[in-house]
């Protein structure tokens, strides 16, 4: 395939992020469709490059003949739909984080493709293609930190949007932390548990702000989150794996140490996400996009958006009752 033409569905904060992404910084691929719900938005976003074409209707964006791949950044109850629909015309997506909202229609879009025969869908699980990610993957697979035995996470945000739920702090954010245990330690999450400490004074009424949740693995391994979503500080998002021979860590923002006036000494802490894992966003669209073209999927597919969903709804059902919840996942083939 020569050059690789994307439709990208839902040009909000993160679609119009990876429209010019794919238009200014991904080789072999070039965006030729946009379609938003919001039609302005749309023309806004498509206005700013040339040859990008505004579809209305986003399943008439994958029924396109001119769309080879398509990127679907639309809210996550969108997404099953779409996701099927690109199937149906056996076309090579990167779906945003979740890929479906319930398990079981996540489990149905891991079925469909794998009636196709062969893997079309990448999963937005952008850690993976983080340097330091990936760094930490390696040195857990070289052996020199021994056997992994805990993983601690911290996930915190300055902010967050006033419609944020104590739910979505496990759907949104957790998430994230879910593929990322599965990723650094190569198999599922079979329980979660979920406590709620003192809520801080800064949180809005009702959000159980800071959570902390833990994850039981299938070898009896754990892993916990500390989950912070109203710190007022920055974006700072943690991981440390310990081992039998030592322990390891990513996440400090170690960049430049810039000295000041007021005689203090230190680091920049990114501002949010979109800074943190910039580098990251731009590896996994140009990892896609490159196995798009040879006709396969070379990151996180429909099963490790599964996985992450079933775990997620035993969170949530955890927060609900208080109680250790079991993650219900079906075989890996049908
Ligand atoms: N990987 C990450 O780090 C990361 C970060 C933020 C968001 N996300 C995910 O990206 C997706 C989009 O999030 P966002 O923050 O950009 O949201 P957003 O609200 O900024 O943008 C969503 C856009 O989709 C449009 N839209 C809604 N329904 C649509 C439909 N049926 N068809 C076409 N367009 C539709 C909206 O008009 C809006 O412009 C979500 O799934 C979210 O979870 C991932």
């Amino acid at each position: 395939m020569q050059e690789l033409r994307v439709a990208v569905l839902g040009v909000g904060l993160m679609g119009a992020d990876h429209l010019r992404r794919l238009a200014a910084r991904t080789s072999g691929a070039r965006p030729v469709v946009v379609a938003d719900a919001f039609a302005d938005r749309a023309r806004e976003v498509a206005g700013e490059l040339p040859g990008v074409r505004v579809v209305e209707d986003p399943f008439d964006a994958i029924a396109d003949p001119e769309v080879d791949a398509v990127v679907i950044a639309t809210p996550g109850a969108t997404h099953e739909e779409l996701v099927l629909a690109c199937l149906e015309r056996e076309l090579p997506v990167l779906c945003e984080k979740p890929l479906t909202t319930e398990a079981d229609t996540s489990l149905a879009v891991v079925r469909a493709e794998q009636a196709l025969g062969r893997p079309l869908v990448q999963v937005g699980f952008m850690r993976r293609f983080d340097p330091e990610y990936a760094s930490l993957r390696e040195l857990i697979a070289s052996g020199d930190l021994g056997r992994p035995l805990l993983v601690h996470c911290a996930h915190r945000n300055p902010a967050v949007p006033a419609h944020f739920t104590s739910e979505m702090m496990i759907t949104d954010s957790v998430v994230h932390e879910v593929d990322v245990a599965r990723f650094l330690l190569g198999e599922e999450v079979t329980a979660v548990t979920v406590l709620t400490p003192a809520a801080s004074r800064d949180a809005p009424a009702g959000l159980a702000d800071p959570m902390v949740v833990l994850f039981e693995t299938g070898s009896g391994r754990l892993v916990d989150v500390e989950l912070f979503v109203t710190t007022g500080v920055a974006y700072e998002v943690r991981t440390e794996v310990v081992g039998e021979r030592g322990t390891a860590m990513i996440g400090l923002d170690t960049g430049v140490v810039r000295s000041s006036g007021d005689g203090r000494r230190g680091q920049v802490i990114t501002p949010g996400f979109r800074e943190r894992f910039a580098q990251a966003y731009d590896i996994e669209v140009q990892r896609w996009a490159d196995a798009a073209r040879r006709g396969t999927v070379d990151g996180p597919g429909t099963w490790d958006g599964y996985a992450a969903t079933a775990v997620c709804t035993a969170g949530v059902e955890a927060l609900r009752t208080g109680r250790r919840t079991e993650v219900r996942l079906a075989p890996r083939e049908a």
